[in-house]
């Protein structure tokens, strides 16, 4: 049986009651308001009242702790060592067209290492949760990573560039070297999920290109407590900075690696 430590327990009770506003909102879904962000780029009532609830539940267990909310913004704490890194909904557009894939993504940082993460699914009440140095979890059930060795056999998840974001030309020649030596591509619009499912072991790899800190400091702790490996393009650990994530079982991220390298020199040839 796994055994939750006191943050785990605060992070997963939080993301609970924020999912079930964001469950009743998506059975609502076409009466939300929406506003823009930017091009292509939404916020709903849903994911403000959803960030309001885990601001306020996490405040209130662990008062000192400094925020960074995707919809709010930054705020320092008391406690200059910690910090909470918050998606209050991952997949917005998903959830906007009815398509029952998102999540609550909460990543904990202790003096800027990333020390737990919880990404849960509400509509599949699944519960990822990981702990540094303690195992990565499904609800009670222990993860790893899968134990593919052929990139030909592997499924890989990636994150489209869409509108204005991202080079377009430099990111297809990355898709096209991938789908033409794996097994399968998906796009799910979920990177805390895609990153969660490579622990979980659904996916073999995944990659993207430009995410935001609150998309990945869960699930790139997922992923390293379940085994696998994560890095930047380069093979840094840049991610948080950069947004570049490359993630997959220690068989399969070199040779994706390499792949995704050739294409980002040689965008021209995409087609
Ligand atoms: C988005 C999703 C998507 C990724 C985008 C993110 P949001 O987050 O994670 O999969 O491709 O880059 O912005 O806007 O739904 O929270
Ligand atoms: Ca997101
Ligand atoms: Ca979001």
């Amino acid at each position: 049986m796994a055994v939750r430590s006191p943050n785990i327990n605060v992070m997963a009770s939080a993301a609970l009651k924020a999912a079930r506003g964001l469950l009743r909102d998506f059975g609502e879904v076409e009466q939300l308001q929406v506003s823009i962000k930017g091009p292509g780029d939404f916020v709903s009532t849903a994911d403000l009242r959803a960030e309001r609830t885990l601001k306020a539940e996490l405040s209130r267990a662990r008062p000192g702790y400094g925020l960074l909310f995707e919809e709010g913004g930054a705020a320092e704490g008391s406690d200059p060592r910690h910090r909470w890194i918050v998606d209050p909904l991952d997949g917005t557009t998903n959830f906007l067209h009815g398509i029952p894939h998102f999540a609550i993504s909460i990543g904990l940082e202790r003096d800027g290492e990333i020390v737990a993460g919880v990404v849960y699914e509400p509509t599949r009440d699944e519960m990822f949760w990981a702990e540094k140095g303690a195992g990565a979890y499904l609800n009670d059930r222990r993860l790893r990573v899968s134990a593919r060795r052929g990139l030909g056999d592997a499924v890989i998840a990636t994150g489209l560039p869409f509108r204005d974001r991202g080079d377009h030309p430099s990111y297809l020649a990355t898709l096209s070297r991938v789908m033409a030596a794996t097994s399968g591509v998906r796009r799910f619009g979920a990177a805390a999920l895609d990153l969660a499912y490579v622990a979980a072991g659904r996916f073999d790899g995944f990659w993207e290109f430009g995410l935001s800190a609150w998309d990945i400091a869960a699930g790139l702790l997922l992923v390293r407590e379940a085994g696998g490996f994560v890095s930047d393009c380069a093979g840094g650990q840049t991610m948080l900075a950069s947004g570049d994530v490359l993630a997959a079982n220690n068989h399969l991220h070199l040779p994706l690696a390499a792949l995704i390298r050739e294409g980002l020199r040689a965008p021209q040839s995409a087609t």
